[in-house]
């Protein structure tokens, strides 16, 4: 987008916003731009419930586990719901993928696009009031549409993300996505119930001075990630770590800075997940001048094999990333 007709746009609406760039999108029909909008209204019950969380009964565990083995938490599960909700309601959508189903979910058969998404991102900070995310991934189906959702329709890569981004219930809440042109961020004003332009063409800048992992986890770090923290450490760099994805990308992306979750002793090949949490940030950060690696491989570029499968995840500035690639084993 040209500069004079962004600072024009600064303080539009969501809805506006994206009737305004449909163009842009390689298949202008009005869908991608409704599943959208079906996104950012399922983000705005998921906010108004993590608002409420405290009030009534939806914090803590529910009791059960994902796929992955992760412990649900209420949150967890009633977010998923209120995205699969919206996207069945809506009709844009054959299939979804979600962390918090174990198999791909059928929805309308005459749906040109897949979902993957990570409902609720960070739940383990849900109970103690630290910000929280949503993640989500589109991408086109590549069955005739009206026919049965194939495999092939599921297991795409991230370089064939169509459009991608997050929900970021923070201090405010925010919507930040890409369709391929650049990212924009919006904000949620909670008096009008409507996301506002805010952060036009977002640039994550090229280099920074913050750096995010679970140094918890350093005794079972690869020699490369050890040298690469130490590094870190001797430069002065600042370590932040909030343990919500989301949060950690969305100040890295604002400040400059890289976000690490290498494979651990527990975890061999990392802990996030390549379909609904990894590839969209991915987008998103190349998007906007970062990278996005396995620590040798662009993530974007990784074929996947199954729906919950797990990849190492460095992402961030630029430079950094290279930098901290470059100490690769
Ligand atoms: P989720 O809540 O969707 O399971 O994701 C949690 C992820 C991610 O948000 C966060 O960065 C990471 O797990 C934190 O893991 P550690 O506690 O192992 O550092
Ligand atoms: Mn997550
Ligand atoms: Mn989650």
């Amino acid at each position: 987008m040209e500069q004079s007709r962004i600072a024009d746009s600064i303080g539009i609406p969501l809805d506006r916003f994206i009737k305004n760039n449909q163009e842009q999108f390689q298949y202008a029909s009005g869908e991608l731009s409704q599943l959208l909008r079906d996104i950012a209204l399922a983000s705005k019950v998921v906010n108004r419930e993590v608002n409420k969380a405290g009030l009534i009964d939806i914090m803590g565990a529910l009791g059960s586990q994902n796929t992955a083995g992760d412990n649900q938490q209420k949150l967890d599960v009633l977010a998923n719901i209120r995205f699969t909700r919206a996207l069945s309601k809506g009709g844009e959508a054959c299939a979804l993928i979600s962390e918090e189903t174990e198999s791909y979910v059928d929805l309308n058969n005459d749906g040109k696009y897949v979902i993957a998404i990570d409902p609720l991102d960070g739940s383990s900070n849900i109970d103690v009031n630290v910000s929280i995310g949503t993640i989500f991934s589109i991408y086109r189906r590549r069955s005739p549409v009206g026919t049965v959702i194939q495999e092939e329709d599921i297991l795409q890569m991230g370089t064939d993300q169509v459009a991608a981004g997050y929900i970021l219930y923070g201090s405010s809440t925010m919507l930040v996505y890409t369709t391929g042109h650049g990212v924009n961020g919006f904000t949620h004003d909670p008096t009008l119930g409507e996301y506002f332009l805010s952060h036009p063409d977002m640039r994550m800048p090229d280099d920074g001075k913050i750096f995010s992992i679970n140094e918890g986890q350093a005794l079972s770090f690869a020699p490369s990630v050890t040298k690469y923290v130490n590094y870190c450490k001797e430069k002065g760099y600042t370590g932040r770590y909030i343990g919500s994805l989301v949060a950690d990308f969305h100040r890295n992306l604002l400040k400059g800075g890289i976000y690490i979750y290498p494979a651990t002793a527990k975890d061999k090949n990392g802990k996030l997940r390549l379909m609904y949490e990894c590839n969209a940030l991915a987008f998103v950060a190349e998007q906007a001048g970062g990278l996005a690696t396995d620590g040798r491989n662009r993530i974007m570029e990784i074929r996947p094999s199954a729906l919950h499968q797990r990849t190492p995840f460095y992402v961030g500035s630029k430079e950094m990333v290279e930098k901290a690639c470059s100490f690769a084993d």
